[in-house]
């Protein structure tokens, strides 16, 4: 069985995804870090995106490792995540990921988070979940995680959200089925409870 569970960045999908997967057994997948570390794997080698993509050797677990070099932390500074959002425009670079995504979540049970799973990777997926919040929780949100500014935050993760909405290939949108969840001044467990309801809710039906 597939969770999806997708939405903008700051939403809360990580600690949701994460949360649910423990409280299921699932296996979380971080898609957003294979974007990631194909964005600093082409930084750091001065090649295009879709060359990294091809190239990268990407292990995800407790920690991410890139071409077996633990990036984990390196992946998360402002500045990967802008080479990020650049790679996820990259046609060639969705192509070569959603391939391995397809690949991975195809057998077991898997609580997958991104941007275009509940859309692309697995649109057969038993339960899809759309999470919002407002752009200045997500931009507190965020700000927090990684000790940088509000408004700094604000104004970076602005021009990013346009950039993953309006993008050619695949922008972030909810699926048609997807139940959209607005987790603005919900806790983490609140938020948990309710996809957890959703998934036992999809296997009584
Ligand atoms: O979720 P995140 O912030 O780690 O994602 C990093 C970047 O990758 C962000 O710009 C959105 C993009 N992304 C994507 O386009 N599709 C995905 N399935 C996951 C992430």
């Amino acid at each position: 069985m597939v969770v999806a569970i997708d939405g903008p960045a700051g939403a809360g999908k990580s600690s949701v995804a994460r949360a649910v997967a423990q409280a299921l057994g699932f296996t979380y997948l971080d898609t957003g870090a294979m974007y990631r570390s194909v964005g600093l794997a082409a930084e750091r080698d001065g090649v295009a995106p879709g060359v990294a993509a091809e190239r990268a050797r990407i292990e995800l677990g407790e920690r991410v490792l890139l071409d077996g070099e633990d990036v984990t932390e390196a992946i998360r500074t402002p500045e990967a995540s802008e080479a990020a959002s650049r790679a996820a425009a990259d046609p060639a670079v969705r192509k070569a990921l959603v391939a391995q995504q397809r690949r991975i979540v195809a057998d077991g049970d898997w609580v997958a988070e991104g941007r275009d799973i509940g859309t692309v990777v697995a649109p057969d997926a038993a339960v899809k979940v759309f999470l919002t919040a407002s752009p200045e929780e997500r931009a507190r949100r965020r700000a927090a995680q990684i000790g940088a500014d509000v408004a700094t935050v604000l104004a970076e993760q602005a021009i990013r959200d346009e950039r993953d909405a309006n993008r050619e290939h695949d922008p972030l949108a909810a699926a048609a089925d997807a139940v959209e969840l607005d987790t603005t001044g919900l806790s983490l467990e609140q938020v948990v409870e309710r996809v957890v309801a959703l998934v036992a809710a999809a296997r009584a039906a």
